[in-house]
């Protein structure tokens, strides 16, 4: 049966925002997700504890892609406390939905970009 994606993933799929290397990056993490193989690394630039700049990596899926290039939007230029508290059913509605097989992947954009916060909060200690 095959998948049926919104309008958005496809927008955000074809056209990812804030995709690449950050050099100078302050936080980053790679998650991945063992039973799809698919993987995200987030790099993030903070300034007064707000997310300055995001960027990410992918070697996944079309959701993958759409799924990080949709929350680095939503997160740049949020305090990294409520970035923490993002929830990933925020981008699911935003992306227009997912289908179910798919949903697991805003779930991993949402835990690597909250790594990369975690590993700037121990490069601080
Ligand atoms: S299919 Fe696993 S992250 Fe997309």
């Amino acid at each position: 049966m095959p998948l049926h994606y919104s309008k958005k993933v496809m927008e955000h799929f074809l056209h990812p925002r804030n995709i690449g290397e950050m050099k100078d990056h302050d936080g980053f993490a790679e998650v991945g997700n063992p039973v799809c193989g698919d993987q995200l690394g987030f790099y993030i630039k903070v300034k007064d504890g707000t997310i300055k700049d995001v960027k990410f990596l992918s070697f996944g899926c079309a959701s993958n892609i759409a799924t990080a290039s949709i929350l680095t939007e939503e997160v740049k230029g949020m305090t990294l406390e409520d970035a923490k508290k993002f929830d990933w059913n925020k981008i699911v509605k935003d992306l227009g939905g997912l289908p179910k097989q798919k949903v697991h992947c805003s779930i991993l954009a949402v835990d690597g970009l909250k790594k990369a916060i975690e590993d700037y909060e121990g490069r601080k200690k």
